[in-house]
């Protein structure tokens, strides 16, 4: 089966956000049960400069028609990474001059439309044709659009991924004329949505099928609070058996607290000593008291992500007589409040206001508890690596922290979105600290299986079943 997987963000070429995780480790899973996978993404200027070396161009200079008046000069390149084949399409403009992966959302609507289009026209140029096209997020929700609307893939099957409902790319009417597809795509069942054309929706309303990142966050963008306006649209493709909640994974091999380079020991579910190491390197890292409880937070400063119910824990967590660790950047007034805490409090508190790769992989390994009090997580890998990594995880009970943190099974959850509820979580954490009780959470949280083998099984189910309802489709006669 060959599988096109498009994505704006793919990890370790470009990262921003969780997508880039899951972009550069679902294929790989997908390769190893048999796949042929492409993984398209934009050829950003810092991955064309910094992987020079590894690149193969594919197709040079094709020309790709996006609407009645414009077309661009498109060239493929290949870069083989870990088994798995990228493709990295080049088309000029904007992501030309991405030079870092804080740039990677510079470019715009006409980019997106321009990156997908070329890409369907380089899988014509060279000659692969995919049975399914997998697109993320609103920037790739463009690709089931033109293959319907612009290819003759009546066998192609498309499914699309949501991992956050709340971007959703709403633009003008005029996206109708730039995308060069006919007035009649401008309906309330194809683009239309609140007068102009939302991405996301139409993405929804062509592909075969879609999913989001865990089975509770598919349930509760069904609802008015979690669905961003969209909730009726969401309850309309379960209804019809098109929406599906996949829980993400995790690279497994790069996130191995019994390997991972960028820690300062290693350890295991069997042997643990390393994980003190980690913690009292990390302490002095950050110069830190040691011998203290030691709270961690790897995330975004905003209030998707409970800042505004861990901010007024802090106290309380200092008077308990635990520390806390933050590495994040994002809302510059929380990170403001954050720097004076830290200032205050300096052996007690560490305010690492960046963004750190390395660092976060200390701090999953050297924290004891990891806090995660989302308002929503369409799933979450923070809770996972933590998890992983020894590091128990308080979590509100929401999207996919639900569906892999266990209250008193590997972590503690709470409900309401409170600083009281989730203090009385922390509290309840720090009761049991250290006791025997403890060494079982951490035990079940490490020896859990958070890799890609069970979930990459289901998006094949969900390939072969996009596939089969392509072919009754195409026995019907419909021509795309
Ligand atoms: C988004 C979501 C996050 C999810 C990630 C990968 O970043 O906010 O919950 O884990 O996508 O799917």
């Amino acid at each position: 089966m060959k599988v096109l997987y498009l994505s704006a963000e793919v990890e370790p070429f470009a990262k921003v956000g969780g997508l880039a995780d899951v972009a550069g480790s679902l294929p790989r899973e997908l390769v190893n049960q048999g796949l042929d996978v492409r993984v398209a993404m934009p050829a950003y200027h810092m991955v064309l400069d910094q992987w020079e070396s590894d690149i193969v161009p594919l197709s040079t200079g094709f020309d790709v028609n996006l609407n009645r008046n414009k077309s661009v000069p498109a060239t493929v390149y290949s870069l083989e990474h870990r088994a798995t084949s990228h493709w990295l399409v080049d088309i000029g403009t904007a992501f030309s001059r991405v030079t870092c992966s804080e740039e990677v959302y510079s470019p715009q609507r006409d980019d997106y439309l321009a990156f997908v289009q070329a890409t369907i026209a380089a899988c014509r140029q060279v000659g692969w044709i995919p049975d399914v096209v997998h697109a993320n997020d609103w920037h790739m929700a463009f690709a089931p659009v033109f293959v319907r609307e612009k290819t003759d893939w009546c066998h192609s099957a498309c499914v699309y991924s949501i991992h956050n409902m709340a971007y959703q790319g709403q633009f003008g009417r005029d996206t109708i004329e730039e995308a060069g597809l006919p007035e009649s795509t401008f309906s309330w069942d194809k683009l239309e949505t609140w007068g102009g054309v939302n991405f996301l929706k139409s993405g929804c309303a062509y592909a075969d099928h879609v999913n989001t990142v865990s089975p509770t966050y598919a349930q509760e963008i069904q609802s008015e609070d979690y669905g961003c306006g969209l909730w009726g649209l969401m309850r309309h493709l379960a209804d019809e058996g098109r929406l599906h909640g996949i829980l993400n994974g995790i690279d497994t091999e790069s996130h191995d607290p019994q390997l991972d380079p960028r820690i300062s020991a290693h350890f295991g579910p069997a042997s643990m000593e390393g994980k003190s190491e980690c913690k009292a390197a990390l302490c002095r890292e950050l110069g830190l008291e040691k011998g203290r409880p030691l709270l961690g937070v790897v995330s975004r400063l905003s209030e998707q992500k409970g800042f505004d119910l861990i901010l007024p824990c802090v106290a309380r967590i200092i008077e308990a007589g635990a520390s806390l660790v933050v590495l994040a950047i994002g809302d510059p007034t929380m990170a403001v409040q954050f720097k004076e805490l830290a200032a205050q409090n300096p052996n007690r508190i560490a305010f690492c206001e960046r963004y750190d790769a390395d660092l976060a992989q200390r701090v999953y390994a050297g924290i004891d508890i990891f806090l995660m009090p989302s308002k929503f997580e369409p799933c979450g890998l923070g809770q996972m690596f933590a998890l992983r990594y020894g590091s128990v995880p308080v979590v509100r009970k929401t999207g996919g922290l639900a569906d892999s943190v266990f209250d008193g099974v590997n972590g503690f959850v709470f409900d309401e979105a409170t600083p009281d509820a989730l203090w009385t979580a922390i509290d309840r954490a720090l009761a049991v600290h250290g006791g025997p009780e403890w060494t079982k959470l951490v035990h079940a949280g490490m020896t859990a299986d958070f890799s890609w083998s069970q979930s990459a099984k289901k998006y094949v189910e969900l390939y072969d079943q996009a596939l089969s309802g392509r072919r009754i489709l195409s026995k019907q006669g419909c021509t795309v």
